[in-house]
């Protein structure tokens, strides 16, 4: 006979095991009950949904959005590379590291690599209110839907507001990015000043999108 660690275990111990958390601390008497099945169920779920939650707010912590320095240009350049059709020679990086130094942002993990980044500058010949652009903006797919982009462009708008008195933020944004497109409008209050045609290389047609920077909505959650 095999030692017991190398026995199979049975079809029916491997499929309670998922649940024999949430089922153990019933009392067998009440096992029967619909209802106390269904609260154990709740709360096996609830146990579940906690150590989620613990993991994923133990990795967002670990993750640091600070001011891009002139030694991130390349990383950013390389995330750029990675998540974005729309990509820029290493001068325009360096454009906008020395002349804004305070408006690029970069998200880094536990072990100092860059997971994203926003690509920011002042409107130079514009007559109109002082206003910053963005330039460009990706989070690696690997670190996706973690607040990172939000984080990144508040950070951006802040700075523009702080530094340069700016009164709006505009960017483009491809009719077809929908992530994009939800984040803009949905999470940062940005509205479609118009529409570009054929903005992008290939053909595509672009938002130009706007927000403001000057109403109480900008209420910064940094
Ligand atoms: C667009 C992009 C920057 C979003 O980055 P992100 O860090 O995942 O975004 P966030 O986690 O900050 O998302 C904030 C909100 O934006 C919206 N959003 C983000 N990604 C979305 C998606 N794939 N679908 C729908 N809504 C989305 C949601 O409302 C989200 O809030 P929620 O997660 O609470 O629902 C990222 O998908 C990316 O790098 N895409 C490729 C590059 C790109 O398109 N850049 C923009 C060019 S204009």
């Amino acid at each position: 006979m095999p030692p017991a660690t190398e026995r199979p275990c049975s079809r029916s111990q491997a499929e309670q095991e998922p649940v024999a958390e949430s089922v153990h601390e019933v009392p067998a008497s009440e096992a029967t009950n619909d209802e106390t099945i269904r609260n154990a169920t709740r709360r096996g779920m609830d146990q579940t949904y906690n150590r989620f939650s613990v993991g994923l707010l133990k990795f967002v912590k670990n993750m640091n959005i600070r001011c891009a320095r002139p030694s991130d240009l390349m990383n950013m350049q390389h995330c750029n590379l990675l998540c974005l059709p729309e990509n820029y020679q290493m001068k325009y990086y360096f454009y906008h590291g020395l002349s804004w130094p305070q408006l690029s942002y970069v998200a880094e993990d536990e072990n100092g690599q860059i997971v994203g980044y926003v690509l920011a500058k002042m409107e130079e010949d514009s007559e109109d209110n002082p206003h910053g652009h963005i330039t460009s903006l990706a989070v690696k797919r690997s670190h996706r839907r973690l607040g990172l982009a939000q984080k990144l462009m508040d950070q951006a708008a802040n700075a523009m507001v702080e530094t340069f008195k700016a009164k709006y933020v505009s960017l483009h944004v491809r009719k077809s990015n929908r992530a994009a497109l939800h984040l803009y409008t949905n999470t940062l209050h940005f509205t479609i000043s118009e529409v570009e045609p054929k903005y992008y290389a290939d053909g595509e047609d672009a938002y130009a999108m706007k927000r403001d920077l000057a109403k109480p909505t900008f209420a910064l959650k940094l």
